[in-house]
């Protein structure tokens, strides 16, 4: 059979690795896939920037869309990242009529309900396995693996960079700057790495991984999201004298009332695999009716493991050349015209435990204060630890674990508690979740 030609837009961190990975395990996967695959054009900005891959075997050009509207070649690999340039020429490539592999998940998560109607009116694939958690199949294992189930919820740590920082925080000391600095010097970062920190890129990766989990259209617009920047030793050290971590999640979660999206830091039980996933490593642990809770793990960021996923989408892509096309596994795991309009949670009705850290006067009352003020809004406490104050200082530190209530409770409480005259605004309020196996 004659080879399979490919392009490939961008030569970085993704782009370099996948040369690689298609080139070292060329026989394999030419095995696996049943056709050759031959790289036989690739795109960067810059022509004489050092790679981490050698540029011989193809045709090396500037201008992304020569390789777009090339005629022999039949799948687009897009590595470039961004929402505007890497949406025209995905569109291109489809209004082309070829199959494109993608590893950008701000493009799929912003754009992907277009994208995806313009591929199904061509009949071409648009995978996009390395958008999520990097070297996790996890798109694999939704749409697949567990499509017998009804998932209820998923809860997983889909940013490398964050979770990389963390680590270094909590297990060398490291400050945020220097710990983020060495992620990006690893190339786990995005390009602007504020992406990262504040939630963005885990926000991208939890509308996809909501709307193949639970049959929803894409709708990043609607995630709650907060980063890690606001997080400093002291939370950690708290956390970990609960017997908790810090972890920064993305949770998608069915509800009676509609779907919660949201990412933040979150307390997690230091007992629970997930909260030991460190460094570079995503985990995503989901819960279906019928297989209970499964963990995936593995590296989320990095040029081989995301390699790993974005050859396994382009060796998927060859096999349907030779199958029918209307047999495909569709785009977000369920038929175009079976998603449901499922309402979106607004971040009042989220329900979640909650650590509230505050410094308190040191004088009688306040902490009844404190507990009038939760008892009154039925938030019911689970666990009070309180640290002497310091010589000289006058106020002592006060963490509150509550148990589950609605978001709305606690801004209510918040409000009030930092009204009171003996407690130092603003009082630090950090989610909890358990992750239990109950299945709520
Ligand atoms: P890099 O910045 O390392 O590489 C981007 C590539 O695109 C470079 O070759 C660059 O060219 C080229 N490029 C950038 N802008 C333009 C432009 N305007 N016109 C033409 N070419 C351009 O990014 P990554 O490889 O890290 O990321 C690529 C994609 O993969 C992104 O969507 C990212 O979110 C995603 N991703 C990244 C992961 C990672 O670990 N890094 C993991 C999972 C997904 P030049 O080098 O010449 O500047
Ligand atoms: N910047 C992303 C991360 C790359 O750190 O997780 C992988 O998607």
């Amino acid at each position: 059979m004659t080879p399979v030609s490919i392009g490939l837009l961008g030569l970085g961190t993704v782009g370099g690795g996948t040369v690689n990975v298609l080139t070292r395990n060329a026989d394999e996967i030419s095995r696996r896939a049943g056709r050759e695959i031959r790289i036989a054009m690739a795109s960067t900005r810059d022509m004489t920037r050092e790679r981490i891959c050698e540029l011989e075997g193809f045709d090396l050009v500037q201008d992304p869309f020569a390789v777009v509207d090339h005629p022999d070649i039949e799948v687009i690999v897009e590595l470039i990242g961004g929402e505007t340039l890497a949406k025209d020429l995905v569109l291109r490539a489809i209004y082309h009529g070829k199959h494109v592999v993608t590893a950008n998940k701000a493009l799929i998560a912003v754009h992907g309900n277009e994208i995806f109607a313009a591929a199904q009116e061509q009949g071409v694939t648009v995978a996009f396995e390395a958008a999520v958690a990097g070297g996790i199949s996890i798109i694999k294992t939704i749409r697949e693996g567990l499509a017998g189930n009804r998932i209820e919820w998923l809860a997983g740590i889909i940013n490398g960079t964050g979770n990389y920082i963390l680590s270094a925080m909590r297990d060398d000391g490291k400050d945020f700057s220097e710990a983020l600095a060495e992620a990006q010097h690893l190339g786990y970062a995005e390009a602007d790495p504020t992406i990262d920190v504040e939630g963005i890129d885990a926000a991208h990766k939890l509308t996809i991984l909501a709307a193949t989990a639970f049959g929803i259209p894409l709708q990043f617009d609607k995630v709650y999201t907060e980063g890690i920047g606001g997080l400093d030793q002291a939370d950690i050290r708290y956390a970990e004298q609960l017997g908790y971590r810090i972890k920064h999640l993305g949770i998608a979660r069915r509800t009676d009332r509609g779907v919660e999206m949201r990412v933040h830091p979150t307390l997690i039980p230091e007992r629970r695999l997930i909260a030991n996933v460190e460094g570079v490593m995503n985990a995503v642990l989901i819960y279906g009716d019928a297989v209970g809770p499964t963990l995936h793990y593995g590296a989320g960021a990095g040029a081989h493991p995301t390699a790993s996923s974005v050859v396994a989408d382009i060796i998927d892509v060859v096999r349907a050349l030779t199958t029918d096309p209307n047999n495909r596994v569709p785009h977000l795991a369920f038929q175009p015209n079976a998603l449901t309009d499922l309402p979106i949670l607004a971040a009042e009705d989220f329900e979640s435990a909650y650590c509230l850290r505050m410094d308190a006067q040191d004088r009688p009352g306040v902490l009844a204060d404190v507990a009038r003020i939760l008892g009154e809004l039925n938030i019911s406490i689970e666990a009070i630890l309180q640290k002497e104050p310091r010589a000289q200082q006058k106020t002592a530190t006060v963490i509150i674990m509550t148990q589950r209530t609605r978001e709305r409770f606690i801004n209510r409480a918040l409000a009030q508690i930092e009204g009171l005259d003996a407690i130092n605004r603003p009082v630090k309020r950090i989610r909890v979740e358990h992750l239990d196996s109950s299945g709520t």
